[in-house]
């Protein structure tokens, strides 16, 4: 299987990319091959500019997508799977995390509109995996709603919404509070995820 990781964190000391290792790790031990969007690292532009805004709201439909979210479109149409790795920064994804959706899931890739209907989507992606690193333990998370409100957005709308054929988002959660071995949980899930995807 051919994955596409979308990663988003700024710092390489941080328990997010120990997650990504662990997750890359566990991909290499069953052969998968990968290629990792690393968002920060690239400086991926993530702020959709008007000239994009004109496109993606109709008033100019037949202007060219940008050279970089081209390149993206092409990562998730020739891989097996797309896995989306970031940090729960405020109930939802990192900015940068949410400009690559603005600007990669761009009009006629993602979707199709007339007369504001949608008309479907050329994405093509048989699986994907959100692995979301939380602060708050899990159970918190779902006792005041943000899973269920993450699982909404980001599975429902973001993938299934455009064509995933399936979708699962993971919550390594408690990573504020220091529980004896929390850690060392959370990466071997990640590894497994990875193994066995
Ligand atoms: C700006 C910011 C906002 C955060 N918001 C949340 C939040 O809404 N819920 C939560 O559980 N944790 C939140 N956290 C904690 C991170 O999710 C947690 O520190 C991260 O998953 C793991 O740490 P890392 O930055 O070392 O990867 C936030 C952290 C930062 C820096």
């Amino acid at each position: 299987m051919h994955v596409f990781i979308v990663y988003a964190h700024p710092s390489e000391g941080s328990f997010t990319h120990s997650i990504l290792e662990a997750f890359v790790d566990g991909l290499a031990e069953s052969d998968h091959s990968y290629e990792i969007s690393d968002l920060y690292e690239m400086n991926f532009k993530t702020d959709l500019d008007l000239a994009e805004y004109e496109r993606e709201s109709g008033r100019e439909k037949n202007r060219d997508i940008p050279e970089d979210v081209k390149l993206e479109q092409e990562k998730i149409n020739r891989s097996d799977a797309l896995v989306l790795i970031y940090p729960l920064w405020w109930s939802d994804c990192p900015a940068k995390m949410k400009g690559w959706f603005d600007r990669v899931y761009s009009r006629g890739f993602a979707y199709e509109c007339e007369n504001e209907q949608h008309m479907g989507s050329h994405m093509k992606v048989k699986k994907a995996l959100v692995i979301c690193a939380a602060g708050h333990s899990v159970e918190h998370l779902e006792e005041i709603g943000i899973i269920k409100s993450m699982r909404t957005v980001m599975v429902n709308d973001r993938l299934i919404g455009v064509g995933a054929e399936q979708a699962e988002m993971v919550v390594l959660g408690g990573t504020i509070s220091g529980e004896k071995g929390g850690r060392e949980r959370n990466l071997k899930k990640a590894f497994d995820l990875g193994k066995n995807i």
